[in-house]
C-alpha cells in the first residue's frame, strides 16, 4: 500500500471512531509503544518530580486535551499536527480546510526567510553617539569572538553570533539619545532566548570598556523580524461567491485594526496549539507576531488572501521563534512525543508547520464567516461544552447534544440557559428515555 494511501485509511473516519482505535491508528501511524500511548492518556505525562524542575512553586499539574489535525500536506508531506488546546471547533475546523485544499489539489508549501535571532544591548542615554558607535564599528570583529566565546557549544554546531548592528533612538521622554546594540545570532534548533540574554550580558562590560558610557538593559527581542516564517496556500477552481468573500474579509482586517486582532487570534489558533504541544514558548511566539503585526505603525493582519476569480492565494508572514532543544522540549515526556508525531527533525521545519496551520486554520474561519457565518459550526461543537455544563449525566449527554443541535438550526443560537432548559423537559419527559 502506497503512503498517500496509508495516510487515507488512517484517516477515514478519524474523529467517529473510539479513542482506543484512533490510538491505534496513531501508533501505526507514527510507530508509538504502548508505553508512549499511555503518556498520551495522561499515565506519567508529567511526573511531578520533572515538574518540580520545570517551575517554582509546584502544587500539581494542568492537564488539556491534545488533538491532531489531520489532512496535511506541507511541502508535499502527509502528516498528523498535534495540538493542545481547550478550544472547541479549532482542530475540526483546521481539519475541515486541510481536507478541502487536499480535494481542490491545493497547495501548501513553506519557507524561512533569515537565520537570526536578536539580542539587545542598550546604552540609556548616549553621552557622544557618534564617538560610541565609531569605536564599536572598529571593534566589531573582536566583539563577535567575545560573544561566541561565551556560546562554544552553539558555535561548534555551526550557529552564534554573526553580526552587530546600532540604531540610535530619540528617548521618548526627549531626554537624550539611547544607543541600541543589536547582537544577530543563529540559534540553530534552540528558540535561543537563554543563549542570547547570556551573551548581551557577557558583552556588557567589553561594551562598557569600548565606549566609555553606561551600558542599561540587555535582553533578546521577541520581534524577531530576522527571522521570518513564510507559508503559501494557492487553490484553483474556486467557487468565486467563496473566493471574492475569502478577500473581502482580509480587505476588512488589512483597514480596521479591531478586525485584524481577531483575524490575527484566528491565525494563533493554529499556532498556539502546536506551540504548547511540543512545549514551547507561546508568548513569546505571541509577542513577537503581534508586534510584526504593528511594524507599520499600524496594526495589520499577518495573512492576506487574493482571489482572481479562479484561484485563491493566501500568504501568511511572520516571526515563529522556536526550538526543538533546550527550554522543555525534550524534557517534557508528552511534548517530545508531540515532536515524534509531527516527524519534525529541527525548529525550522517546526516554524514552516506552524506558518502553514496558522494559515490553514485562518482560512478556514475567514470561509465560514464569508459564507455561513462562524456560529453555525462553532456552536454546534460547541453544544458538547454546554451539555456538560448543564449537568447532563453521561446517559443524557448524546440526547441533549442532538437536542441542542436542532435549537441551533431552529432558532439559530444556544446558550447554558437553553441548555438547562432543554436537560429540564428531557428529564421530566413522562415517556422513560432510551439511550443507545
Ligand atoms: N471532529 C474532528 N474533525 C471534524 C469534526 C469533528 N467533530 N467535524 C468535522 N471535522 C473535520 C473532519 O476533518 C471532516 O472530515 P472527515 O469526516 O473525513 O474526517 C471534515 O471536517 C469535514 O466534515 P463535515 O462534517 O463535512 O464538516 P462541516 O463541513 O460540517 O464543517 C466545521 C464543520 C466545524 C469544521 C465547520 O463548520 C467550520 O470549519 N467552521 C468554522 C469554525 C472555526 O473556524 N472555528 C475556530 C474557532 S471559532
Amino acid at each position: 500500500m502506497g503512503k498517500e494511501e496509508r495516510f487515507e485509511n488512517l484517516l477515514s473516519e478519524f474523529h467517529r471512531i473510539p479513542f482506543e482505535e484512533r490510538q491505534e491508528r496513531l501508533a501505526k501511524w507514527c510507530d508509538l509503544d504502548p508505553q508512549e500511548l499511555q503518556i498520551l492518556r495522561g499515565v506519567n505525562a508529567l511526573p511531578i518530580e520533572t515538574a518540580e524542575h520545570f517551575i517554582e512553586n509546584v502544587i500539581g499539574v494542568f492537564p488539556m486535551p491534545m488533538g491532531v489535525a489531520t489532512y496535511f500536506n506541507i511541502d508535499g508531506k502527509d502528516l498528523l499536527i498535534p495540538m493542545a488546546v481547550e478550544e472547541t471547533s479549532i482542530i475540526a475546523a483546521v481539519s475541515a480546510t486541510a481536507k478541502w485544499i487536499r480535494k481542490m489539489n491545493g497547495k501548501i508549501t513553506t519557507e524561512t526567510r533569515g537565520n537570526l535571532i536578536i539580542g539587545q544591548v542598550q546604552i540609556p542615554r548616549v553621552r557622544d553617539l557618534e564617538l560610541a558607535v565609531q569605536r564599536l564599528m572598529a571593534r566589531k570583529t573582536e566583539l563577535i569572538q567575545v560573544a561566541n566565546s561565551i556560546v562554544p557549544g552553539l558555535v561548534a554546531r555551526g550557529g552564534g553570533v554573526k553580526d552587530l548592528l546600532f540604531r540610535s533612538l530619540p528617548r521618548e521622554d526627549q531626554n537624550g539619545t539611547m544607543l541600541v546594540i543589536h547582537v544577530l545570532c543563529d540559534p540553530k534548533d534552540a528558540m535561543g532566548a537563554n543563549l542570547i540574554n547570556q551573551v548581551c550580558e557577557g558583552l556588557k562590560p567589553e561594551i562598557e570598556m569600548i565606549t566609555e558610557e553606561k551600558v542599561g538593559l540587555c535582553i533578546l527581542s521577541n520581534l524577531v523580524d530576522g527571522k521570518l516564517t513564510y507559508a503559501r496556500v494557492e487553490i484553483s477552481g474556486i467557487d468565486p461567491e467563496v473566493g471574492f468573500g475569502i478577500q473581502e474579509a482580509a480587505q476588512f482586517a488589512k483597514t480596521d485594526p479591531y478586525r485584524a486582532s481577531t483575524h490575527n487570534k484566528g491565525v494563533l489558533n493554529g499556532i498556539d496549539p502546536t506551540l504548547i504541544a511540543t512545549g514551547n514558548d507561546w508568548r513569546a511566539v505571541e509577542a513577537g507576531v503581534h508586534a510584526f503585526a504593528a511594524r507599520s505603525g499600524k496594526y495589520q493582519p499577518v495573512t492576506d488572501w487574493h482571489f482572481d476569480g479562479t484561484t485563491l492565494v493566501g500568504e501568511f508572514l511572520a516571526p515563529l521563534a522556536v526550538g526543538t532543544v533546550g527550554g522543555v522540549t525534550m524534557l517534557h515526556p508528552t511534548a517530545r512525543l508531540a515532536l515524534k508525531i509531527l516527524g519534525v527533525q529541527n525548529a525550522e521545519g517546526l516554524a514552516r508547520i506552524l506558518a502553514a496551520t496558522g494559515l490553514v486554520q485562518n482560512l478556514g474561519a475567514l470561509k465560514a464567516l464569508a459564507t455561513v457565518g462562524i456560529v453555525k459550526g462553532h456552536m454546534r461543537l460547541h453544544a458538547a461544552n454546554l451539555a456538560m455544563a448543564a449537568g447532563a449525566s453521561e446517559r443524557e449527554l448524546p440526547l441533549l447534544r442532538e437536542e441542542l443541535s436542532t435549537a441551533l438550526a431552529r432558532e439559530k443560537r444556544i446558550s447554558l440557559s437553553r441548555a438547562k432548559e432543554i436537560l429540564e423537559a428531557i428529564r421530566s419527559t413522562e415517556k422513560p428515555i432510551h439511550f443507545n
